[in-house]
């Protein structure tokens, strides 16, 4: 760690997300002259990777926040509705991946290669938020073909992963598939409504009364306040036995032409976006083959003859880099990139 850098905080460092936010710091050799491990008590002393380096995590409840610049937060929405405002008041700026203040006017909701420019608002709150992951993959790759073509309506249905569930989430699908083959053994569902081995669900987060559940509505709300409220759009979010990666399958009508040629040129030279569109068996991306990248990937890109001007395609990420840890960095890097982030004296 560099003596002239920032002092970070990383809230929910025993977590698959705040995992994650280490490697990735490592990784994108982040500025950092401290880095802090942090989880609930039960975690003292455990054990968390940095680079080739070991943290001890500390707890939440005793950390002194006034002696870090940034604060990762990902320990879900009932900490950061307590602590992300308190953190803020000491100093730090906080970048929160919770669902907690995604909503709020005062705080912006950035994904960088869509509106980073709105980091700047950042001050009200001292917190930016984290888009929910399958937002962020989504937006990613809407964001140059609205340029284009301007979107009128999109129509998005999710496959995602266990992992967006946390570590329980994960663990529950380890166990459900073992005990198929372990005779006698049996796991209940918990985390999940239903079996989640073998099986998927339509239904993540709570339900709402107009029927669609939180998790869709969180897609609605979060394209709008990131790229355009202009923008209709209607999801149904799925729960699918994959460990890692979220996938999308987008029908999107644009108000003027766009062809699935065009759309293909326009998002291979796009930020963030990778195109593998070949239109033959394996000629696409498939969850566990974003795994660890830090891309989202663009394939089955094709005209959708029965409205005017549509497209469908099929949108992958990995749901802990994109969707949530490898985002929150970038957002760090563009606070750093317009002089926004403090160090200390
Ligand atoms: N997974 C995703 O794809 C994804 C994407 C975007 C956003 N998010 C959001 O990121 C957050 C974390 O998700 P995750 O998948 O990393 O969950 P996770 O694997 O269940 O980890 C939760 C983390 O929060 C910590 N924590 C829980 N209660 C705490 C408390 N009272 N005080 C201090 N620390 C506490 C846990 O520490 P202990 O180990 O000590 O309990 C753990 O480090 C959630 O808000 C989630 O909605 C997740």
């Amino acid at each position: 760690m560099g003596q002239n850098g920032y002092r970070v905080a990383v809230v929910g460092a025993t977590g698959n997300v705040g995992r994650e936010m280490m490697n990735i710091l490592e990784e994108r050799k982040f500025p950092a002259s401290e880095v802090h491990a942090i989880a609930s008590r039960r975690s003292v002393g455990t054990e968390v990777s940095y680079g080739d380096k070991t943290l001890k995590c500390k707890d939440l409840e005793t950390f002194d926040f006034s002696k870090v610049d940034l604060c990762l937060m990902s320990a879900g929405s009932s900490v950061s509705k307590d602590w992300s405002p308190r953190i803020g008041k000491m100093g730090a700026v906080v970048i929160d991946n919770s669902s907690q203040w995604r909503y709020d006017h005062d705080v912006p909701l950035v994904v960088p290669e869509v509106n980073p420019n709105a980091v700047s608002g950042y001050a009200k709150k001292m917190i930016i938020a984290n888009p929910n992951c399958s937002t962020i993959q989504l937006v990613v790759a809407l964001k140059p073909l609205h340029d284009k073509a301007k979107i009128k309506r999109v129509v998005v249905a999710t496959y995602q992963s266990v992992s967006g569930a946390g570590k329980e989430g994960m663990d529950e699908l380890f166990d459900q598939t073992k005990s198929k083959y372990v005779p006698g053994v049996e796991y209940a569902a918990k985390k999940f409504p239903k079996q989640i081995a073998f099986n998927v669900i339509p239904h993540i987060d709570v339900f709402m009364e107009d029927g669609f559940t939180k998790e869709e509505w969180k897609m609605v709300a979060e394209t709008k306040k990131i790229l355009d409220p202009k923008i209709k759009l209607t999801a149904t979010c799925v729960r699918v036995p994959v460990f890692v990666g979220h996938s999308e399958a987008v029908n999107i009508e644009f108000e003027n032409p766009i062809s699935a040629d065009e759309a293909r040129e326009i998002l291979r030279e796009s930020p963030g976006v990778m195109v593998y569109d070949k239109r033959e068996a394996g000629g696409y991306i498939t969850p566990v083959e974003c795994v660890g990248e830090y891309a989202t990937y663009v394939s089955r890109i094709r005209e959708d003859s029965t409205v005017e001007n549509g497209l469908s395609m099929w949108v992958v990420s990995d749901n802990l880099r994109k969707g949530a840890a490898l985002n929150a960095v970038q957002i760090a890097e563009s606070l750093i990139n317009r002089n926004l982030l403090k160090k200390a004296a």
